[in-house]
Parts: structure tokens; sequence; C-alpha cells
């Protein structure tokens, strides 16, 4: 069960209407309402969570943030930074990713924290230290103490085929839900339109790719095909760039493997906490969204198949050709590129 943007819409007040009706509207893939907001499409259901997270939000220098666009490897992400950030304070065995969803372990600024609430306490939000977020928000739409902080923004962005994929199944699956997702025809159009939450896809990978290329020791860029093909190296250098080096002595002792291990996808999707219930979005407490819902999603659908180049059993010739043009005309010059096959035989080859 989750809110729906007629829901939340029907909440505004009349100034938060007046404002909005400014914006142009247009409907997502996904079946929800999405407004043209500061050059991205932002959801309804998050528009004033994001205004109010963008005045308000303070980071501190400490601070790590997890930036993606939904359905590339956001909660993957969580349990890698999660697992590595704070392996010194929790005992090995008791690592909270076996008993909780990662999305409960890495809340969202904006899905989470502003969701019901326009100026949240965040001084002793999370559980360990440093603070570690998450946020769907394009780099030019940070909050600007995100921007101007010396907090660190760990990115992770996958294939546009693959990510397309995931999203349009992800939403398939939630149909009757909350969610009235159009056919994969509908979706593939609007994707390459741009027109999809968070998107336009380009612009946010671009605008991250170019800010990490200024700020490296700001940013960390990753992609999930990378990771997917070799996770040892990926922790590693995610560690450095957390400022938490592995040492050598736990590398002898395979801690490294172990956070990999744990974080895997077979592991995860086989543990109970991840194969039942639901994931609470956004806080139940006092609401300056009247009688909304908290947003509810069923913990499974986080878990589909996680394979890199799975997009090939879903689009037609067609579709691939008009995607890799558009990867080409929009990542052109950029120096970024994207795996769209695996090298691994756990994913799909271009050969098969
Ligand atoms: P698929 O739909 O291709 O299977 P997000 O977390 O941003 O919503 O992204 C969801 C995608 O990440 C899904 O991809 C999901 O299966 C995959 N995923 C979830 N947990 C994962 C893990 N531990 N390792 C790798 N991929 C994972």
């Amino acid at each position: 069960m989750v809110s729906t943007s007629h829901d939340v819409e029907e909440s505004w007040d009349d100034e938060f209407q007046q404002l909005v009706q400014t914006f142009p509207k247009d409907k997502s893939f996904t079946g929800m309402n999405l407004y043209f907001f500061q050059g991205f499409w932002c959801p309804s259901i998050v528009l004033k969570a994001v205004i109010s997270c963008q005045k308000h939000f303070q980071a501190f220098d400490s601070d790590i943030i997890i930036a993606t666009l939904p359905k590339c490897g956001t909660t993957w992400l969580k349990a890698l930074t999660f697992s590595t950030l704070y392996r010194n304070q929790f005992a090995r065995e008791n690592n909270p990713l076996l008993t909780y969803n990662p999305h409960s372990l890495v809340r969202f600024i904006d899905y989470d924290f502003y969701f019901n609430d326009t100026c949240p306490d965040l001084e002793n939000c999370t559980l360990y230290q440093p603070r570690l977020f998450s946020i769907h928000l394009p780099y030019a739409s940070l909050p600007t103490s995100i921007k101007n902080s010396n907090c660190k923004i760990v990115y992770l962005c996958r294939n546009p085929m693959d990510t397309l994929i995931s999203f349009w199944s992800f939403f398939s699956r939630l149909r009757g839900e909350g969610f009235e997702p159009v056919s994969l025809d509908g979706a593939f159009e609007m994707f390459c339109q741009g027109i999809n939450e968070f998107g336009p896809f380009f612009d946010h990978v671009s605008g991250y790719w170019r800010a990490s290329q200024e700020k490296s020791s700001k940013i960390l860029f990753l992609q999930y095909e990378d990771l997917k093909e070799d996770i040892t190296s990926h922790l590693k250098k995610l560690a450095m760039f957390l400022g938490v080096p592995f040492t050598e002595e736990e590398e002898k002792q395979g801690v490294v493997e172990e956070i990999a291990k744990i974080c895997s996808f077979e592991n995860m999707k086989d543990l109970e906490v991840n194969k039942k219930g639901v994931q609470t979005f956004g806080y139940p407490q006092e609401t300056f969204l009247g009688k909304i819902k908290t947003y509810e999603i069923p913990r499974e659908a986080f878990f589909r198949k996680a394979k890199v180049g799975d997009w090939s059993n879903y689009l037609t010739p067609s579709m691939v050709v008009r995607l890799e043009k558009l990867i080409q005309e929009k990542l052109e010059n950029s120096g970024l590129t994207f795996k769209l096959f695996s090298k691994t035989s756990n994913d799909i080859t271009s050969t098969e």
C-alpha cells in the first residue's frame, strides 16, 4: 500500500498548489505524477519534501551521502557503504544487515526525513557515526550545504538499458498497489524523452560525472557493472574514499570478502527480513501531509535478478539501436561509457 500522487496533491495547501501550477506536469510510466522542477522530473509524492530539504538540510563535513537514480543499485550501495563505514562499530557476526533491510539502516533525506516533516531534527538521527544518508536528487538540486561542505558523496549509476528494465519491472510488480505502469513500449518512449522519476537519466548521470571529475576527493563515481565485475577492488576503493581504508590485518582476515558476501544479492535476497514485510519510507510522525499514509514497498521487490544485460530479454532490436544512439549522443566527449553486458558468466554476456 502506498500513498498515491493523487492523495499527496490533494493534501497540498493553497499556497503550495499555486506554486506547483507554475511547473510543467506529466505522468511517469510508473503512473506517478511528475513535476518539472529545477530541470528534472520530480515525483509529486516527494516534491514538498525536496523543497523542504533544499531549504533546511544542514550537512556536516563528516556526512556521507549516497546518491543514485532509482533502480541503479541503491539498496546494494547502502548495504556496502553501511558495512564498510561502520565495520568497527558492531561485532562482525552481528552486522545489522542480517536483521534490517538496508533502507531501514540508511535513510533517504528526501523520501524519509523530510517526507512528513518540514524541519526534522537530524543532529543524532543515525544509528552510528558519521551520519550516512541517501538521496535521489540530481547534483544541481542537492541542498547547498551538501555541495558546499566537505561532506562526501558516493554516486552509483547503471547502464540505461538495465536501469529502464529494472524500473519498469519494479513498478509492474507493484501494479495495483498505488502504481499503474504503462506497457514497456510506453515506458521506453518516456525514458528516451527523459520523463521519469528524477530524470532525464542522462542529465542525472552527467551531472554527477562532471562534478566527480572536478572534485574527485568529494565525489566517488561508481558504476553497477564495475561492482558486479570486481566487488573486492571496489570495496577497497570505497573504504579509502570514505577515509576508513582496510588495514593489512583486515585484508589478511578476509574482512573485504566478508562484506562483499554479506551484501551480495544472493545473500541479501534470501534473508528473512528481505523476504517478507514492507519497507516503510517517511516517518509516521506529525505530518504536514495530513491524512497521507506512509509510503510502503514490499521488501522483496527490491531484489529481482541483479543481472547485467537483462535488458536483452526485453528490448527489441529497434529499441536497442535507439538507446545506443542516445547513449552516444548524450555522452559524446564526456569520457563516460557504460557496459551493456558483463564479462562474468554469472551475468549475461554479449555472445549469449
Ligand atoms: P534488477 O531489477 O535488475 O534485478 P535499487 O536498489 O536502486 O532499487 O535497484 C534495484 C536493482 O538492484 C534491482 O535490479 C535489484 O535486483 C538489484 N539489487 C538489489 N540488491 C542487490 C545486491 N545486493 N547486489 C546487486 N544487485 C542488487
